[in-house]
């Protein structure tokens, strides 16, 4: 049924008192609005003319009617988390979005070059001819494809073509489109333990035949995989940098990784999400650099080099596979925006994605040699960390005890948003200490103040 003006009168009028329009907020003219409502243009005048009447609105003539910028309503009584966020309620904020520092795997936020992103940017905004308004190509905007191959082939080592590369939203869409394409409902998954905490999240409620694989100090347990699941038709791996342990896979392991894939036509997913922080060898060799039988489903992400509110990941998937993905890909996804492929092509083939990633590294071990640093200075001996080549975050193992879950908890009272090691264990063999990011603690200082902030109860948790 249509909307009648005393309608149209109570939609602005609640809307007004509620918050949802604030003062000074354009209004739609007249006619505009009765087109939309597909009503007379006499019954939106009609509702104007009394909200105009009773104070909420302010016709400015050529300029528009206007919510009364001089309106001044009984304030709104956010509910008590809204006040603490300013935004949403903080039930409604997922814990990946809650504010805070030391998060595992966010880039160090005053490193990146915004100047020259927003220039490209720019740049990319008026570039955009009409066809590319279209519906963007599902496999992802092809110079952006070519940039990553040409990148992919020089920094990790892999020998793909652009046609091989396919441009994703990130984790989730590339694990699902993955699995999507290649999976049955009968095949066997399996996941590393401990394991990426939202990968586990995600996989539990996809896949029904999902098992996990210990991980030791050499990575992924091939001879448990052997062992227990030579069955599986896909093992799910971070070889470059183990999520959360930060080791990396040995060689035989990768070998006999390989071999097993080979032999049984499984696949092998690597999620090299942070394989270009690597700070104490030159060159870490990704396990599709290895693959001679193209077996390895490659997979990346802008989120760790970038930023993650980008979105943009990418699968390279294997030369055998790329009509399926296709075809896949076709029916269930709708591409990523063009305008930002646009400006990441741009900021790669222009070379600042290189030296941004340069610049980086150096920072990022600095940062982790302060943490660490920092780390024994406020709590001596209570924690330990091991050496791994790199990555994004640092483990704090705990030297006694299996509280680490109540020790997270009081860092993220102080708005330290660490995770408890354990919870990201499915089997036993579990470790306890704290994941912890570094990358935006921008002096040893702040390294020291921001550990003194749960120093008392910490010290209550584990003395
Ligand atoms: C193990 C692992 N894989 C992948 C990702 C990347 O996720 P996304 O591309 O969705 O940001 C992350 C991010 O934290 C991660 O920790």
């Amino acid at each position: 049924m249509k909307p009648g003006y005393h309608d149209i009168y109570t939609r602005y009028r609640d809307n007004i008192t509620r918050g949802v329009l604030k003062p000074g907020d354009k209004v739609p003219a007249i006619r505009v609005l009765a087109e939309e409502l597909k009503v007379a243009r006499k019954t939106v005048e009609t509702a104007y003319a009394i909200l105009t009447g009773e104070g909420y609105l302010v016709s400015q003539g050529a300029r528009g009617t206007r919510v009364n910028p001089d309106l001044s309503l009984p304030a709104v009584k956010p509910p008590a988390d809204e006040q603490v966020t300013g935004t949403l309620p903080a039930s409604l904020i997922s814990q990946r979005e809650r504010a805070g520092y030391l998060r595992p795997g966010i880039p160090a936020l005053d490193g990146f070059p915004y100047k020259k992103w927003l220039l490209l940017a720019g740049q990319a905004t008026r570039s955009m001819r009409q066809e590319e308004m279209l519906n963007p190509p599902v496999l992802g905007w092809y110079p952006l494809r070519q940039a990553i191959a040409r990148y992919l082939n020089i920094s990790r080592g892999l020998s793909c073509s652009a046609e091989q590369v396919l441009i994703t939203s990130g984790y989730s869409g590339s694990l699902r489109l993955i699995l999507d394409t290649l999976a049955s409902r009968s095949d066997k998954v399996v996941f590393e333990d401990p394991g990426y905490f939202m990968g586990q999240q995600l996989l539990k409620r996809i896949v029904p035949r999902l098992h996990t694989v210990p991980v030791d100090r050499a990575g992924f347990d091939t001879d448990y995989l052997l062992r227990n699941h030579h069955d599986a038709r896909f093992a799910i791996v971070t070889p470059s940098h183990q999520s959360p342990l930060a080791v990396t896979l040995s060689l035989p392991r990768k070998q006999q990784l390989l071999d097993w894939a080979t032999q049984n036509e499984a696949w092998i997913v690597e999620d090299d999400y942070d394989g270009e922080f690597h700070y104490t060898r030159k060159v870490l060799p990704s396990l599709k650099s290895l693959d001679r039988h193209d077996r390895v489903i490659f997979m990346g992400t802008f989120s760790k080099t970038i930023m993650p509110s980008l979105r943009l990941g990418y699968v390279v998937m294997p030369a055998s596979t790329v009509e399926a993905f296709t075809d896949c890909a076709d029916i269930t996804t709708s591409g990523q925006p063009v305008l930002t492929q646009k400006i990441l092509t741009r900021f790669l083939d222009e070379g600042h994605f290189f030296r941004h990633l340069k610049k980086m590294r150096a920072l990022y071990q600095r940062r982790r040699d302060w943490m660490i640093a920092a780390l024994r200075e406020v709590y001596g001996d209570l924690f330990f960390t091991e050496q791994n080549d790199g990555g994004m975050h640092i483990v704090a193992f705990l030297t006694k005890g299996s509280r680490d879950r109540e020790v997270a908890q009081c860092w993220q009272q102080q708005e330290l948003q660490v995770n408890a090691l354990s919870e990201w264990y499915r089997g036993s063999g579990k470790r306890y200490g704290l994941v912890m990011g570094y990358n935006n603690v921008r002096t040893y200082q702040e390294a020291l103040d921001l550990l003194e902030r749960p120093k008392r109860q910490t010290l209550a948790l584990l003395s």
